[in-house]
């Protein structure tokens, strides 16, 4: 459709279907071209953005339930394979010893005596003391505590030195 306009009171024709033509062929290639620079930026604000992310990987929890005081008769030396801890019970004490070896980390066996590591032969007594090496330093032992619901906990981050017992109340 062609009209007429007057410019400086001079009638000037527009076409506006070729107007109408032109401008959609170039909003596309701008919406285009602008949609390509967008995804562009935000691909790159991503990768950018992920430096401010921490890269962490988290470990297991260090806190672990152990349940009631009566799972553990007077006597007991029972071992937890998955956490790599020994639940030991003496009347009405109960302690918990680590099961990596002292020497270089190695996971300690139960035995008659107390631990043995089974890596180069170190052995410890039933309190985790070294009465064989190469080891030089004896089992930790873990604090040990109630929870609110009356299991107990052991927390592997609170290291003790041999003897450190929880007295059952
Ligand atoms: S790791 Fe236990 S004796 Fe070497």
């Amino acid at each position: 459709m062609v009209s007429y306009v007057l410019v400086q009171g001079v009638p000037m024709a527009i076409n506006y279907d070729q107007e109408k033509q032109d401008l959609t062929r170039r909003n596309f290639l701008s919406l285009t071209a602008n949609g390509v620079i967008g995804l562009g930026l935000l691909g790159a604000a991503g990768v950018f953005g992920k430096f401010f992310w921490p890269n962490v990987s988290y470990g297991p929890p260090t806190a672990f339930a152990i349940g009631k005081p009566t799972n553990f008769p007077d006597g007991a030396k029972q071992n937890i394979a998955d956490q790599k801890v020994s639940i030991i019970r003496h009347g009405d004490k109960l302690g918990a010893i680590s099961m990596v070896c002292q020497h270089l980390g190695c996971t300690v066996a139960a035995s008659p005596t107390g631990y043995d590591c089974p890596c180069h032969g170190s052995k410890y007594d039933d309190m985790g003391n070294v009465t064989h090496g190469p080891a030089q330093i004896a089992l930790f032992w873990f604090d040990v505590h109630p929870t609110p619901s009356g299991d107990l906990e052991v927390d592997k981050s609170k290291k003790n030195d041999p003897g450190h017992y929880y007295t059952i109340v």
